[in-house]
């Protein structure tokens, strides 16, 4: 690949080795090893622009070894992809700018190959490679296995299943982790105690999930949702450079009250980051409805730019932040809550 436009913008030396992607007017520096971002604008990213999704979250395989009943993919669906596949297509987003791939699914230690997989792409491609995992399988040997290619690994903390030795599998070998967590009416009491408990093995990321689907049961209330964004101002102020609490992007303006990083911004689903799913199609996110089967990196973007509108809309799936009250009316007309 010849120079880019945004491999001209200069930068302060200390930035000079991040990885560059041009935004629209504005460059985002990224360093894989530690995370860490930096937005630049001024008069010298004016005219840069978006050429490729940031992120692709990757549904390499929708086999799992739990069973979730809130979980809406179908882990019977058989993977399309192949370690070697998946490598090719990753390789190629990578050089036409993508910054990382996030693996999810199903369940990506399921997945045939998948360690060699990481460490492949850690090697010869420039991404940052992190892995959303429910830690069954996440032994000290597959921790090792995985330690020196990962950027980040995501542990979903869910009630069946003990998620301390997997934490104390990553903390032991220095893996930068964090847990995700879905908040649902019957564990909103507890959300202070699960954080502190969590900073206690070492954990110093927390990011609360929103459930999307159709068990009206999981979805919060209005008063659950304004009672969740005040304990969660509380504990950010409490954890304040001991620990991020973060909230995922579908919540929307549920969580207005507490202070956000980059402002109040619309969900970035199907733009800045895409998802390619286990039968090789590429969605907005893991709840939309609308997917699009693609040949390779190229017909991925071409799919992309084309069918931005699609990629744009809501999913039909309630809890989504794009839809009219996030698609929960006709759920809350049975809710027994009020709100
Ligand atoms: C589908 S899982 C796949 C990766 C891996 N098996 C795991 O459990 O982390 C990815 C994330 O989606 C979340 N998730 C699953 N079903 C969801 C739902 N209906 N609404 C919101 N988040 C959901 C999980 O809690 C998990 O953090």
């Amino acid at each position: 690949m010849g120079e880019r436009p945004e491999d001209r913008v200069e930068v302060p030396a200390a930035l000079a080795s991040m990885r560059r992607y041009a935004l629209d007017d504005a460059l985002l520096l990224f360093d894989r090893r530690t995370g860490l971002t930096a937005v630049c604008d001024g008069p010298e990213t004016r005219g840069l622009r978006v050429r490729t999704p940031r992120v692709v979250q990757f549904a390499i395989t929708n086999a799992c070894n739990l069973a979730c009943a809130f979980c809406s993919r179908d882990a019977a669906a058989a993977s399309g992809w192949t370690a070697a596949d998946a490598f090719a297509l990753l390789r190629d987003l990578a050089a036409r700018g993508t910054l990382e791939v996030a693996f999810g699914g199903g369940e990506p230690l399921a997945f045939k190959g998948f360690a060699g997989l990481v460490q492949r792409l850690s090697e010869e491609t420039p991404l940052a490679v992190s892995v959303t995992t429910n830690g069954a399988l996440l032994s000290a040997a597959a921790v090792d296995a995985l330690a020196p290619f990962v950027g980040q690994v995501r542990v979903s903390v869910y009630d069946d299943v003990d998620h301390r030795p997997a934490l104390a599998a990553l903390a032991a070998r220095s893996v930068r982790f964090g847990v995700n967590w879905l908040v649902t009416p019957a564990r909103l009491d507890a959300v202070e105690a699960f954080a502190l408990g969590l900073y206690d093995l070492g954990c110093r990321d927390l990011l609360l999930l929103s459930y999307n689907g159709h068990d009206r049961a999981l979805h919060l209330s209005r008063d659950d949702s304004d009672a969740l964004a005040r304990r969660v101002r509380g504990l950010a102020l409490a954890l304040r450079g001991r620990m991020t609490v973060k909230l995922d992007v579908c919540w929307g303006e549920r969580m207005e009250a507490v202070p956000q990083l980059f402002g109040a911004r619309a969900c970035a689903a199907g733009r800045e980051f895409v998802v390619v799913t286990s039968d090789r199609r590429v969605s907005a996110c893991s709840f939309h409805h609308r997917s699009f089967a693609f040949a390779d990196a190229d017909d991925l973007l071409r799919v992309w730019h084309d069918e931005r509108d699609a990629l744009a809309s809501p999913a039909e799936q309630p809890g989504c932040a794009r839809a009219a009250d996030y698609g929960l009316n006709a759920l809350r007309r049975s809710l027994p809550q009020s709100g």
